[in-house]
């Protein structure tokens, strides 16, 4: 990847001290004014120093050129003014949320362009699914190469996963598990879901047994969403560890490429952070690389994942990608979404830790309509006379955003879009539309649930070979 990505000194991530760069051979330096030159600068660089080293005195403003995922971003080392985007908090600064353009820039990914659509498309032979042609899923990294792969025969697997923080998951939680689901269904390939027990008992205050449980409440919920466990892999890392040898050595292997300096770049790991923070990332690198599934995979070392997330997960997986080629694998490729937003408003992504920002899975069909009707930020005016004259903005209306996501109909959507935005519709009409909506489809998953057996759980995550050979 030849682009590249200019950013000024008093951007760089984690504050004016240390920047952290990846494997760059060399970074190119330039004024404003327009000198540039390229500079040899080892992976971490204390910038102060760097200054005084090149320049009696520092520019204002600097810019440093860097190939894109060279640059580690740190803590998520966004400038105050803009939103906040890592594993653990999500905060937008505008009202109709995360600004998802800029996000792809700061974070050097590429968009998902219409281009890439009808490639997907002409590749899988099925019209793409309406989270891809909607622009939930917006960004992407090397998706060209796996796409190329497919075409020539060649494998790719899937990888995604779930943090056990709660007994359910919530609507947010369905967008990368149904989108997984499609996608693996379009592309005939072997998944394995991550539940991350150890990540949930070193952030939260729960014990080892209840996030054990927690992960098989989840794999439930999970398994709902109707994968096939012919072609699917689930575990928790718990177990994993202790079943694999394969799976810990690349996890010591991979947590040996990255220094202290660059997880706090990436992370934004304090002092006063336990150690088992620290270490956790190459837990979640492990699975990017076909050697920790040696049941299903026997030794090759040369086959790529997929990784279908919502884009909080993206610093993982940078690192993971920043260590492949060291390792002697290849990189990880990535699509990422959008977050499904909180019931309050598009400033923060829906959360299991918030309970009134949600609609769980095992939420009732009447607990649905409640949450909706008192929690959902509405776009709509005061008066129903305000309304009818100056209508609605989905823009900011959440019942919208989420019809969004779950309304099949595109001829519908853009209907109810264009009564609300006239002030035809009411806003107690949309958010019954919405109801409807979110209770047939909770209610479907939860039907499939009562079926998921604990005998069914125990054959997901059982290490076993998939119906593919290699
Ligand atoms: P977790 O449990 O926080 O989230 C699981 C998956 O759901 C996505 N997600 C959302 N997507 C849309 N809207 C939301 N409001 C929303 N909230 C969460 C997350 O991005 C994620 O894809 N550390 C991970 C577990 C993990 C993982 C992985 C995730 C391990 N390996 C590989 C993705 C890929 C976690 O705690 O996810
Ligand atoms: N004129 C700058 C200087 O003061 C040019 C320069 C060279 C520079 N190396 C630099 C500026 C590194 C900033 C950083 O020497």
């Amino acid at each position: 990847m030849n682009s590249k990505r200019a950013i000024s000194v008093s951007q760089i991530p984690g504050g004016p001290g240390i920047a952290t760069f990846g494997e760059s051979d060399a970074i190119e330096v330039r004024i404003d004014s327009g000198f540039g030159f390229r500079q040899e600068v080892p992976a971490e660089v204390n910038l102060v120093s760097f200054l005084t080293l090149y320049s009696k005195t520092p520019p204002p403003v600097l810019r440093i050129q860097t190939p894109m995922e060279n640059l580690r971003v740190g803590g998520d080392g966004a400038p105050a003014d803009e939103d906040t985007v890592t594993p653990w908090d999500v905060q937008g600064t505008a009202e109709t949320g995360i600004d998802y353009d800029k996000l792809i820039k700061r974070f050097g990914s590429d968009q998902i362009t219409a281009e890439l659509i009808e490639r997907i498309e002409r590749v899988t032979k099925i019209p793409a699914h309406p989270f891809i042609k909607r622009g939930i899923f917006f960004s992407h990294r090397d998706l060209h190469g796996i796409l190329k792969r497919h075409e020539e025969g060649k494998p790719f697997y899937l990888y995604t996963g779930r943090g056990p923080s709660s007994t359910a998951l919530h609507m947010g939680h369905l967008v990368p598990f149904l989108f997984t689901k499609w996608m693996q269904d379009a592309f005939d390939v072997p998944l394995v879901i991550q539940l991350t027990d150890d990540e949930k008992f070193l952030w939260k205050n729960l014990s080892v047994e209840e996030t054990m449980r927690l992960a098989r409440e989840n794999a439930k919920d999970i398994i709902a969403c109707g994968f096939d466990v012919e072609k699917t892999f689930i575990f928790s890392d718990f177990n994993y560890v202790g079943q694999c040898p394969e799976f810990y050595q690349n996890i010591v292997s991979v947590s040996r490429c990255v220094t202290m300096n660059q997880a706090r770049g990436i992370f934004g790991f304090a002092d006063t952070d336990c150690i088992g923070k620290i270490q956790f990332p190459s837990v979640e690198a492990a699975p990017c690389f076909s050697t920790s599934f040696p049941q299903i995979f026997k030794k090759r070392k040369d086959i790529p994942c997929l990784i279908p997330c919502a884009i909080d997960q993206d610093p993982y997986f940078r690192m993971s990608r920043d260590v492949a080629p060291r390792l002697g694998f290849q990189k990880p490729a990535l699509m990422h979404s959008t977050f499904f937003p909180a019931l309050q408003g598009a400033q923060s992504k829906m959360s299991a830790s918030d309970a009134n920002s949600a609609i769980f899975l095992t939420d009732t069909a009447n607990q649905i309509k409640k949450k909706i009707n008192k929690y959902a930020f509405s776009g709509g005016r005061t008066t129903t006379e305000e309304h009818r004259e100056f209508g609605g903005n989905c823009d900011i209306d959440i019942s919208y955003q989420y019809l969004k996501f779950f309304l099949n109909d595109d001829d519908r959507l853009a209907e109810i879009k264009a009564d609300y935005t006239s002030g035809k519709m009411l806003t107690g009409e949309l958010k019954a539309v919405l109801i409807a909506e979110l209770q047939k489809l909770v209610s479907e998953i939860q039907k499939k649930r009562t079926e998921v057996t604990d005998a069914v759980v125990d054959e997901f995550m059982r290490p076993r070979p998939l119906k593919f050979k290699y």
